[in-house]
């Protein structure tokens, strides 16, 4: 049987305040496990650049779309099946409940929702997330809450993925720095 995949949402991409942090979103999706992401409402040709980059040096599949509203994002979400998680401060405490055993207990492709400023809402309720979750009760950062999560649903085993086609690999060195580069991998 397929593994689910995980693909991030990242809402409320501000072009000038978020560029640093939304790029930060996605190379943390794509190094942590995440198939994609999808930053919805807005399109950031300078994010789509950077990550583009990334994928072709260092290795994929990673995919980025932008610019479709999060309201078609979800909705097609769910019509293929989905089930979407939304990260905040204010859902069941993954440490805490027993939430991520019900998300892996359903075997079905998740899309995670990551804000920035205070979201819709909507967000919150049953049309929209199957699950709030929250990643300690503290207020901090999509970034490190999407860590976490993606590190927990994969159980680490993200850490060791193997990245196709990639041009640059890092040999692991107690000390200093070795790269091979390959057109060949
Ligand atoms: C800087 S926070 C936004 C806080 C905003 N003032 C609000 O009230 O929604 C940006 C995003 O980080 C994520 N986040 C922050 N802390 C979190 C936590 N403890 N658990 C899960 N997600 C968190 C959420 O996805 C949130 O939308």
């Amino acid at each position: 049987m397929k593994k689910p995949k995980v693909v991030v949402l990242r809402w409320g991409h501000r072009p000038k305040r978020d560029a640093r942090l939304t790029t930060h979103v996605a190379l943390t999706a794509r190094a942590l496990g995440a198939a994609g992401i999808i930053i919805t409402d807005i399109e950031d040709e300078k994010i789509k650049g950077t990550v583009e980059k990334v994928v072709k040096n260092w290795g994929g599949p990673f995919f980025l779309e932008m610019g479709i509203p999060w309201q078609k994002t979800v909705e097609k979400w769910k019509e293929k099946g989905g089930i979407i998680v939304h990260l905040t401060a204010y859902g069941e405490n993954i440490e805490e409940s027993n939430v991520l055993e019900r998300i892996k207990a359903l075997k079905k492709d998740v899309l995670v929702i990551v804000g920035s400023q205070k979201v819709p809402r909507e967000f919150f309720s049953e049309k929209v997330s199957d699950f709030n979750v929250a990643v300690g009760n503290q207020p901090h950062s999509e970034c490190s809450s999407l860590a976490i999560f993606l590190d927990r649903y994969f159980n680490g085993k993200e850490l060791t993925k193997n990245f196709e086609n990639a041009k640059i690999r890092i040999i692991p060195q107690k000390r200093g720095k070795k790269i091979v580069k390959n057109d060949n991998f």
